[in-house]
């Protein structure tokens, strides 16, 4: 059920119950981070794996403080410049944090979302809140009330418009002095580096504890997804009778071939076609397509998230 009543949403809370709720990135799947048991029922819900661990959503820097036993000074810089906003730190975790939102590690990832209606909510209850994105591991992340029913037609859901960023949180860790990337996201590595100079990138690297967000395969649909420079020269070789492409901001060739033709941006705006491209996914997928083909775009600023984001939905 979608509803705008943000008393109930925080009575179903307090008592213990996850939740479906809106940020700027994407919606998330929240509960009391105290309440055991609907930490588990996060879990469950999502169908994630308990090795993965949750963000925790602050309401201030104040209370975000009372979680973590350190906060470095970048992290302090960076939570100054972004925050309420996209950013996620992996911060050293206080003893107010347990094991099964942080899989058992020592550090716990925070964020202060920015979005009026979970700002509201945070204020009114007397604890964080735990919350992966609210889609089945491994799927299409949502982005509107509509796309987290589809999804999870048992929960309440907070209503709170189409998200602003529509694509999740960038991730940063703290190693020494060194600021490293673990996930792309609605900040850039541009605009982090603007604030604490060089960063390390380690999105892809292997050796890392496999998290979902960096795990090869995620935000799938279920119809086959390829990605290209060129999709044009993509559909020679293919097979696949309803086959639609996805453009970054215009189409270059409209071929018999394509049943769909969809544009993420036609003025060409890397935000504007972020916060386009999972509702763009979760429509073609609805529309039947057997194949979408994805046109690559320019590999800097948010089109490096974007980009990331395709090739995971695209990985087999
Ligand atoms: O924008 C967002 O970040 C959204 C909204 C709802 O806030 N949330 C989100 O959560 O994307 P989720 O669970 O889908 O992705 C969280 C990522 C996962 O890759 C998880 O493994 C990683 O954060 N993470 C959480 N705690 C961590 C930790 N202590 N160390 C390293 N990675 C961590
Ligand atoms: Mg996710």
């Amino acid at each position: 059920m979608i509803t705008s009543d943000l008393s109930f949403v925080k009575d179903q809370l307090e008592k213990g119950e996850v939740v479906g709720i809106p940020t700027e990135t994407v919606y998330g799947l929240a509960a009391n981070i105290y309440d055991e048991q609907a930490i588990a029922k996060i879990f469950s819900t999502k169908g994630r794996p308990n090795t993965n661990p949750l963000i925790v959503h602050v309401k201030s820097m104040e209370q975000a403080r009372t979680l973590v036993s350190y906060f470095p000074l970048k992290a302090t810089l960076l939570a100054e410049r972004f925050w309420p906003g996209p950013l996620t730190l992996i911060l050293l975790k206080s003893d107010l944090i347990s094991d099964a939102i942080t899989a058992q590690q020592s550090t716990v990832a925070i964020r202060m979302p920015n979005h009026s209606a979970i700002l509201h909510l945070l204020e009114s209850l007397d604890f964080p809140l735990a919350a992966p994105s609210a889609n089945p591991y491994n799927r299409i992340s949502p982005t509107c009330a509509a796309h987290v029913e589809d999804y999870f037609p048992q929960i309440s859901i907070l209503e709170g418009g189409n998200c602003e960023a529509g694509v999740e949180s960038t991730i940063l860790s703290f190693d020494g002095d060194e600021v490293v990337l673990l996930r792309h996201g609605a900040i850039s590595i541009e605009q982090i580096e603007e604030v604490v100079g060089r960063i390390l990138d380690r999105t892809s690297s292997e050796s890392l504890h496999l998290a979902p967000g960096r795990s090869k395969k995620h935000y799938s649909p279920l119809c086959e997804l390829i990605i290209s420079y060129e999709p044009l020269f993509m559909l020679s070789a293919v097979q696949q009778k309803k086959v639609a492409i996805l453009w970054f901001k215009e189409v270059k060739i409209d071929s018999p071939k394509v049943a769909i033709n969809h544009i993420l941006s036609p003025s060409g705006n890397f935000k504007e076609a972020a916060a386009n491209m999972y509702d763009a996914l979760h429509q073609l997928e609805k529309s039947g397509v057997e194949l979408i083909i994805v046109e690559r775009l320019p590999n800097y600023n948010l089109g490096r998230t974007i980009n990331d984001r395709f090739e995971r939905a695209a990985a087999k």
